[in-house]
């Protein structure tokens, strides 16, 4: 059955949350950065992604730049760098301009070709992904940007797939939904939506009681899929 509906996630899946590290390490007088800032992508990421997870099962929710702020200066903590406010606030304006992958654009571009309603479904709070959908180019190929704020937590939660249903009028199964996130793409395919997983750093499987349907190595395939 071919899908109506493409879904993305979009820190990670669309838009490359390294890039901001390694954008800052290319800059003149980031010697320290430089040495190290792959490990620093890895655990800002990480510990933004706990951050939300913790913060949606003791019900404090907070915005994603919060816990993107939170779990940046942790990283800086751990790996050395932090007490340099100038990378701590390069590092963020950077964040909120990443780059979206190379194949994008074209993707997007012929999903729609193929008469496909597009959309995001993120953590991001609005400001944030407006940002990034703006910086990326890709707005005019989006049907919806919808984030979890609307909700008031964050993603695995059924209250976050739900509002794609809300919005669109989709049941579950006309939906193709893409994550580089193991665990979101997990949840969505138990939430009941044909999922992908973009596995772009060869990661072992989540173990989760739901695996996604598709995995690939980057979004070429996508429109393919979607007509499956
Ligand atoms: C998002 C995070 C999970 O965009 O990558 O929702």
């Amino acid at each position: 059955m071919a899908r109506t509906l493409c879904v993305f996630d979009a820190y990670g899946t669309l838009f490359d949350v390294s890039a901001a590290a390694r954008r800052a390490a290319e800059e003149p007088g980031r010697a320290a950065l430089a040495q190290g800032w792959q490990r620093l992508a890895e655990v800002w990421r990480l510990k933004q992604l706990q951050y939300s997870w913790l913060r949606a099962v003791t019900g404090t929710h907070c915005d994603f730049w919060q816990v993107t702020e939170d779990g940046l200066d942790w990283a800086l903590e751990a790996t050395g760098l932090d007490g340099d406010a100038d990378l701590r606030a390069r590092l963020l304006a950077l964040y909120r301009e990443l780059e979206a992958y190379p194949e994008v654009p074209a993707m997007l571009e012929q999903l729609k070709d193929d008469g496909r309603s597009c959309a995001i479904l993120s953590n991001g709070a609005p400001a944030m992904l407006a940002a990034a959908v703006e910086s990326a180019g890709i707005g005019r190929h989006l049907d919806a940007v919808l984030s979890v704020e609307e909700v008031g937590v964050f993603k695995p939660a059924r209250a976050v797939y739900d509002m794609v249903g809300a919005r669109f009028g989709t049941a579950p199964g006309e939906v193709l939904f893409v994550s580089s996130n193991g665990w979101d793409a997990a949840a969505a395919a138990g939430y009941g939506f044909e999922t992908v997983w973009v596995n772009r750093a060869g990661d072992a499987v989540d173990r989760l009681p739901w695996t996604p349907q598709h995995i690939r190595h980057d979004l070429n395939d996508i429109p393919r899929l979607a007509g499956l």
